[in-house]
């Protein structure tokens, strides 16, 4: 049997059951569902609002077109972010009319304060932060940076449902947080993601910009008794972004199941680190201090990456790479060489097969054959 790196587990009677009631009651778009996955998702994370949509990628442009047009920010003002991301995180950037800036990371691969300091110019509106594999990185510092320094700060929170620092789950310091429930995410739905701003405003914004500018949703404008009222106003161009209650429903379920499914990526993360302990030239990238991770990710840098993962790959275990530096994308070549630790990074990282259909015996397999390959 062959090992894939990532994997959802579903719930799958309890997601039918879930879906079936959205049938039955002749209801799966937004609202209904939507609207409980919302609480459910504010009442768990503890975060003051939250807005369910299609996708992150779709949150993470919101968030952007949110704060430009509150903040009076300009076509060609600049963001701050990371190269070593999937590149929705930056393309959300270029999407909202504003210029994606990269800054190197640390350690932890998330961004390095003192990287970003250094690539504040006169143009610099806010900092997307990634969450890497779940990890918090320097994120007090990046917060302190970006209100002393008058910037927002967006959390690009798609691999943290769980994430905790200092106790608190993720998000409620930054401006907005955006996490996704993609099928391969801690939260599996097919595609969704949720938007969380700080400012309830913003989160009206958010409401009205992802249902096409349009200031009721279909769901406001229809009575308990079954009156629909048709008359809407639009202000504004908006985008068909908000979620629905099929992957709302599915998503109630996955909730239930968050917590304890990320305890057991926490325990395989220790079953490698005890297995792997030792093994040559391997290097672990670690929660930083304070940080519960959601453990979306278990990775290490290794040399000869490329020989490695194909040796695997030919033993049926196929590992990931999270992520190639985005500069080495035509897209954004034009920032080749401005991130030399993220460029290291990029060489040398391995996403180990973590997923909840892998038993302690596949960790075992896995870890013997890259101590195998690793001489
Ligand atoms: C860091 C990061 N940001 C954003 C996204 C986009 O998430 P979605 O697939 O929900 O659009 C992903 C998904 O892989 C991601 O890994």
């Amino acid at each position: 049997m062959s090992i894939q790196v990532l994997q959802p587990r579903f719930r799958i009677e309890e997601c039918l059951e879930a879906v079936r009631e959205c049938l039955e009651a002749g209801w799966t778009g937004i609202g209904f569902k939507t609207v409980a996955f919302e609480k459910a998702w504010c009442d768990y994370a503890g975060l003051p609002q939250a807005h369910f949509l299609g996708s992150a990628t779709f949150g993470l442009h919101l968030a952007l077109e949110v704060l430009k047009r509150r903040l009076g920010w300009q076509q060609g003002d600049e963001v701050i972010g990371t190269p070593l991301t999937f590149v929705s995180s930056n393309h959300a950037v270029l999407h909202a009319g504003l210029i994606p800036v990269f800054a190197d990371v640390d350690d932890s691969l998330c961004l390095d304060p003192e990287a970003i300091e250094a690539r504040i110019g006169p143009r610099t509106r806010a900092v997307v932060f990634v969450g890497l594999g779940g990890n918090t990185g320097a994120w007090d510092q990046v917060v302190a940076l970006c209100r002393a320094r008058g910037l927002a700060l967006i959390l690009d929170a798609a691999h943290m449902a769980g994430t905790r620092l200092h106790g608190r789950h993720v998000g409620h310091d930054a401006d907005v947080a955006v996490f996704s429930f993609q099928a391969v995410k801690n939260l599996p739905t097919a595609d969704s993601g949720m938007i969380c701003f700080a400012r309830a405003a913003d989160d009206a914004h958010a409401r009205r910009l992802s249902w096409m500018g349009i200031d009721k949703d279909t769901y406001a404008r229809t009575a308990p008794d079954g009156a629909y009222r048709w008359r809407y106003e639009v202000a504004e161009a908006g985008f068909k972004y908000h979620g629905n209650s099929i992957m709302a429903a599915i998503a109630l379920v996955q909730l239930r199941y968050l917590e304890a499914d990320n305890q057991r990526r926490r325990e395989m993360a220790a079953i490698y680190r005890r297995l792997l302990d030792g093994a040559r030239g391997l290097r672990w990238i670690d929660p930083a201090p304070g940080c519960l991770s959601s453990t979306h990710l278990v990775q290490i840098r290794v040399p000869a990456r490329d020989r490695i993962l194909a040796a695997l790959a030919a033993d049926g275990i196929h590992a990931g790479v999270h992520y190639r530096d985005n500069t080495d994308y035509a897209l954004y070549a034009d920032q080749a060489g401005t991130c030399p630790r993220a460029q290291a990074a990029s060489a040398e990282l391995i996403s180990l097969p973590l997923h909840l259909g892998l038993g302690d015996d596949d960790l075992a397999r896995v870890a013997a054959r890259l101590r195998h390959h690793l001489g």
